[in-house]
């Protein structure tokens, strides 16, 4: 039965869109207004444990899980993270069954859960199930820090969900799953230089591995690790309903797309780099026409990108991308990486500078 198997670990890694998602055409099934084309990662990963709970085996954590915040909360409750039995009447956080999530150790309550709940939920909806699920997750991501902390969180719970769940689901079936959690998330589900068609419906919309020639590297400047003031989600929103230049930006996109593919295919960083840099500062151009304005940006970000064109100057092909924080990410090649890394931290003194290599796409531990 599914007692010996009601449980799986899965580790999934952050990915960098070189060609951005922002915004989506249908908020409910997650279907973007534009394709993207992404790298995942070495490093910056998330590995999850879910465990569905068998019939009278309820869960409350701590002094119960309450549903009235907001805000993610985080309870002390639980020295080890994990949540812990109790006689008291569990709580429920709305409709949803009494699922625990526990983040680096400390218990979630508010909307982390109920997101994570509402994920789980379409997974027990496909496996037939209504038990509850008690998810651990360990991150070598900051949270929330526009380091794409939700797509390697997302993309592991998936398949730690679906396969805890007896569920047997192909590369797509899981990249179009975990897109429902979180947009990027469908990428990480592979490595290396990754595309997601925008499809126009759930079956079309998915992530696929793309050929890549080059040996790429993305080095981090890590310039707040705070999370960041607007989520993704709201700023999008916001974005597409009250900025000017966003139907501008996706317009351009499909355009951004096929140069980047051809760069891609005839292994030219500098043309792959040109496109990226001008994709990325076009997303954020159009957030920062929004009414009221999406700035991500702090002045240590501006020091940052002059840094890079400054390094293009003195010859390296080092190309900057964003994401919706104020880090920046830098694409060069991988053997330049070491050395672009160190122009940066000269240039750059007293910030955390990062090189992270091209990395696999999800996998099931045991
Ligand atoms: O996956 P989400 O909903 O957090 O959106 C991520 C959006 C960007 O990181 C800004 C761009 C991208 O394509 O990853």
């Amino acid at each position: 039965g599914r007692n010996a198997s009601n449980s799986a670990t899965a580790c999934a890694h952050a990915n960098i869109a070189l060609i951005k998602y922002w915004g989506k055409a249908d908020e409910g099934l997650v279907i973007p207004t534009t394709s993207s084309l992404s790298l995942t990662l070495d490093g910056l990963s998330t590995q999850t444990t879910v465990e569905f709970l068998d019939g009278d085996e309820t869960l409350a954590g701590g002094d119960g899980a309450r549903a009235d915040g907001d805000e993610v909360r985080a309870d002390a409750a639980g020295s080890d993270g994990s949540a812990t039995k109790s006689d008291a009447t569990p709580d429920t956080i709305s409709d949803t069954v009494p699922d625990t999530l526990t983040i680096d150790g400390v218990l979630q309550h508010g909307t982390s859960l109920a997101r994570v709940s509402r994920f789980l939920d379409l997974i027990r909806e496909r496996a037939g199930i209504a038990a509850p699920a008690r998810v651990t997750s360990r991150n070598t991501v900051p949270f929330g820090a526009g380091l794409a902390s939700s797509a390697s969180a997302f993309a592991a719970l998936a398949a730690a969900a679906s396969r805890a769940a007896g569920l047997e689901l192909s590369g797509r079936e899981l990249s179009r799953l975990a897109r429902r959690g979180s947009g990027s998330a469908c990428r990480s589900i592979y490595g290396g230089l990754v595309k997601w068609n925008a499809g126009h419906d759930d079956a079309t919309s998915y992530a696929q591995p793309v050929e890549c020639p080059m040996d790429l590297a993305i080095i981090v400047i890590l310039i707040s690790a705070k999370e960041k003031p607007m989520s993704s989600r709201e700023a999008m929103r916001l974005t597409m309903r009250t900025s000017p230049l966003y139907p501008a930006w996706v317009r351009a996109s499909a355009d951004d797309m096929t140069r980047a593919l051809a760069a891609v295919a005839a292994s030219n960083l500098d043309a792959l780099g040109e496109v990226v840099e001008a994709n990325a500062l076009g997303m954020h151009a159009s957030m920062m026409a929004a009414r009221p304005a999406v700035i991500y940006w702090l002045p240590q970000t501006i020091t940052a990108l002059s840094a890079v064109r400054d390094l293009r100057k003195h010859g390296y092909s080092a190309w900057s991308t964003m994401d919706a924080g104020a880090n920046v990410k830098v694409l060069t090649a991988a053997a330049d990486a070491e050395q672009v890394a160190s122009e940066l931290r000269d240039r750059l003194p007293g910030q955390t500078i990062e090189i992270h290599h091209i990395g696999s796409g999800v996998r099931v531990v045991e």
